[in-house]
């Protein structure tokens, strides 16, 4: 275990406006900062850092904790590869006596192991056994050895052993081999063998330098034509973009965002370095938001067949969520970016930037071109999808202006569309409040209270619990007072028991080691930790309102539970008041 001392080192040389400003854009708000949170898709920034109290909540997903607890999450590390993580960032050595995080140690050598092949792929290139490669990559398509060294290219030897045997002699084990998905086992031999072969090969790099995937392509028409790294301890391609390494550097007003690899380095080739590629997979939620981290307009580049125009709605789609402008490129005469700078050149491409299709455009084509326009029923058809899609758009002006678009392609009377708009517009306001209010209704109630399934059974005594925890985080010097006053079981949820055992676990030496609560509560109880202690901002605390709290507790606790019966009266009640 790493010692509380050294904890406490970490935590205060990792300030947590620092650290949280590493990921997301902080606003000043009086004392505390605002911001959009990293942990679920926002448009309003509700996610708040507490620098006085070192701590984050946000108020739209219940995401909170301390420093710790943030790393925890957005790197998706365990309570020490976290601690270690910081402890790296701020400089202060760790002695783990080989006692590291396991999770963080797997990590780490899959790392370093996959430096090792990434350096051995780019070095066959230059021998022997890679001449194909070399031609392939420099004849077939168009690259310089310069390109090449850039992104670090390789070749993997056709060959079932080359990998494997150099990576053994330097010290990999088969298992770590298998984990970072380089080689496989023989079902018939028992052996390793490489899963990489006779291919050329882009390794991929995260923002912070680490190469922790490879992607390899055949070099002729044979399937599967990529094989990518799978998702491993040290990987995850759901949450990763090729080349963001180096277009992050540009402090990007823009970025292009492709399908290919090939379609990436292509562009870094013709100067346009802050294209970046999915990996493999259609746009990722997370994808969209580490996107919105680092630029604020993306111009999809996607391939122009139907496949790529699909992907491309969800792009739209996605990226409109997390707030991030869009505009689409029409490549006409070519199947991708890559094909298009060969045919055409960078100037064009330069210019396609520059007549990029909004998201409304877009869509607005599409329908057309399904629709026969000389036929009443579907100008008809085509008005009713339409009025849809308008009646979506929240700024008042660009609906205005795309609602006379429509109007005028279609030739129908701009009042009778906007009428219709205007109707639907009206009709969808009331049903989200009505499934908003519903929302509400259910979660003051607890039912969809996961974290504390308890509440709703004695709300009352549940609260009062609520105040006293509040109450002992905002003030941990009442602990002991509390301890005077109430057992562990006095509390009436699982929730509040255990929160209150941990503060009396890690109340040590008259201090409260908030952070290692982490190590006996879940992330989502750690959340709503949080919550309780911010609920108690701006009300009194002191050790009479404890008291208070503390009677509540004890007198409601000892009414009887309400049975389902009664839970179901009562939330009656509650939505006939
Ligand atoms: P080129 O054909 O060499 O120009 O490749 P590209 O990079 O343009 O790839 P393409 O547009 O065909 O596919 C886009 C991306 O999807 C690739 O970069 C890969 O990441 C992924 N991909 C393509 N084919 C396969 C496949 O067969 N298997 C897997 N796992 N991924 C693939
Ligand atoms: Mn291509």
């Amino acid at each position: 275990m790493i010692s509380p001392e050294v904890i406490e080192e970490i935590k205060e040389r990792c300030d947590i406006e620092s650290i949280v400003s590493s990921y997301v854009t902080l606003k000043r708000a009086g004392s505390n900062l605002n911001g959009l949170c990293p942990f679920h898709s926002e448009k309003t920034p509700s996610f708040t850092v507490f620098p006085i109290a070192s701590n984050f909540y946000c108020f739209g997903c219940g995401a909170g904790g301390d420093v710790i607890t943030f790393i925890m999450k957005i790197e998706g590390l365990d309570y020490p590869g976290a601690l270690e993580f910081l402890a790296k960032r701020a400089g202060i050595p760790l002695d783990l006596n080989g006692q590291g995080s396991n999770e963080g140690k797997r990590r780490a050598r899959i790392l370093s192991m996959n430096r090792e092949a990434g350096r051995f792929f780019h070095k066959q290139l230059y021998e022997k056994a890679g001449i194909a490669g070399h031609t392939y990559l420099t004849q077939k398509r168009g690259l310089s050895d310069a390109v090449i060294k850039h992104f670090g290219l390789g070749f993997a030897p056709n060959d079932f052993g080359a990998l494997t045997s150099y990576l053994s002699s330097l010290g990999y084990t088969r298992q770590e081999m298998t984990e970072g998905f380089l080689c496989g086992i023989s079902r018939k031999t028992d052996k390793p063998y490489d899963y990489f072969r006779n291919r050329v090969i882009f390794p991929i790099i995260d923002v912070a330098g680490n190469l922790i995937a490879f992607g390899g392509r055949v070099m002729d028409d044979s399937t599967p034509k990529y094989l990518n790294t799978s998702d491993t301890p040290a990987f995850k391609k759901s949450k990763n973009l090729f080349a963001l390494n180096f277009a992050k550097k540009r402090g990007a007003e823009h970025m292009i965002l492709c399908e290919g690899y090939m379609d990436v380095i292509a562009l870094h080739a013709a100067g346009f370095d802050n294209a970046v590629a999915t990996l493999g997979t259609a746009i990722t939620p997370e994808q969209a938001r580490l996107l919105k981290r680092y630029t604020k307009k993306v111009f999809i580049a996607y391939d122009s067949d139907a496949a790529g125009q699909r992907a491309a709605e969800r792009a739209f789609r996605l990226l409109a969520e997390v707030g991030v402008e869009t505009k689409l490129l029409k490549m006409k005469g070519a199947k991708d970016p890559d094909e298009y700078l060969r045919k055409f050149g960078d100037v064009r491409f330069k210019n396609l930037m520059e007549e990029g299709k909004s998201r409304f455009d877009f869509t607005f084509d599409n329908v057309l071109a399904r629709y026969d326009l000389q036929n009443s029923e579907d100008r008809i058809a085509a008005a009713k999808e339409m009025t849809n899609v308008l009646s979506g758009i929240v700024s008042g002006v660009e609906r205005d202006v795309y609602t006379h678009k429509v109007a005028d392609h279609l030739k129908l009377p701009f009042e009778a569309l906007q009428r219709d708009v205007d109707r639907l517009m009206r009709k969808n306001r009331s049903e989200t409040k009505k499934s908003e209010m519903r929302t509400i209704v259910r979660k003051t109630e607890g039912y969809q209270d996961r974290v504390n399934p308890d509440y709703i059974k004695n709300v009352k005594a549940a609260k009062a619990e609520e105040g006293v925890l509040g109450i002992l985080l905002q003030f941990p010097e009442l602990i002991p007072a509390a301890q005077k006053l109430l057992s562990c079981d006095d509390f009436c949820t699982e929730y509040g028991r255990i929160v209150y055992e941990a503060l009396q676990q890690f109340y040590i030496d008259g201090k409260l080691e908030i952070g290692r609560l982490n190590e006996v509560l879940t992330e989502e109880q750690m959340g709503r930790v949080m919550r309780m202690k911010v609920a108690r901002d701006g009300l009194l605390n002191n050790e009479t309102v404890l008291h208070e709290c503390a009677n509540t507790l004890k007198m409601a606790k000892n009414k009887k539970e309400m049975d389902i019966y009664e839970i179901i009266d009562a939330k009656r009640r509650k939505q006939n008041d």
